[in-house]
């Protein structure tokens, strides 16, 4: 017997992400296609919480092409700095004078002096993702990830992206940086919502 796939908007163009959540809902015989494919545009993400964000995303490439849509909304999460960066996470760094999209090292230097008077380090990444099966699905499934660690006061590692090269993993001893792809794959917040997702899946 074959199943049917269905196909699924991804509300990003990010490939490391589309291959990431490719993955996992293979499972489900679901078929992601990047927003892009669809000459979808970014929506504006105008809310304050990561939840509402990805419910934005998700509903906008959903209305746009008629299909189930998936959004993921992740950013970096310090306590001491009242949840900031959080949903700023990709502008923390941006000049109110420039509308360029600042560099994740203009972000990371950015933390490091907002950090550097304080003793709490403390920090988490967070991941929210949502998918819903229709533009106006009253019941989206939402899958939350956490990722704690510490911020260190210098970079460490070339890898990943963002914030990795400052992001401490007590666990691994090692920065996001440096683990390797594999590794922040199994241990991460987009790793634990995704889990969850699954799961969800499954019982729906
Ligand atoms: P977005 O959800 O793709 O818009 O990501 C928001 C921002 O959060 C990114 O641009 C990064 O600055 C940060 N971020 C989210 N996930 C990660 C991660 O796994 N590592 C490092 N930075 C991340």
């Amino acid at each position: 017997m074959t199943t049917n796939n269905t196909q699924c908007v991804l509300a990003s163009g990010n490939k490391g992400k589309l291959a990431e959540l490719s993955n996992a809902l293979a499972d489900h015989h679901i078929t992601l296609v990047a927003q892009s494919e669809f000459n979808v545009t970014e929506a504006d993400e105008t809310a304050v919480t990561f939840v509402e964000n990805a419910l934005i995303k998700a509903r906008h490439a959903s209305l746009a092409t008629g299909l189930p849509a998936l959004a993921d909304d992740s950013g970096l999460v310090v306590p001491a700095l009242n949840g900031a960066p959080g949903i700023y996470s990709a502008r923390y760094a941006q000049s109110n004078h420039s509308g360029r999209k600042p560099t994740d090292l203009e972000n990371i230097n950015k933390l490091l002096e907002s950090l550097a008077p304080l003793k709490n380090r403390a920090a988490y990444f967070a991941c929210v993702l949502v998918y819903l099966r229709h533009a106006n699905d009253p019941e989206p499934i939402i899958a939350t990830g956490q990722w704690h660690g510490t911020v260190l006061d210098e970079l460490n590692g070339d890898g990943g992206f963002g914030y990795d090269p400052v992001f401490y993993c007590p666990d691994s001893k090692l920065t996001a940086a440096t683990m390797g792809k594999e590794r922040k794959q199994q241990i991460s917040h987009r790793a634990i919502a995704l889990k969850k997702l699954h799961q969800q899946l499954i019982n729906r």
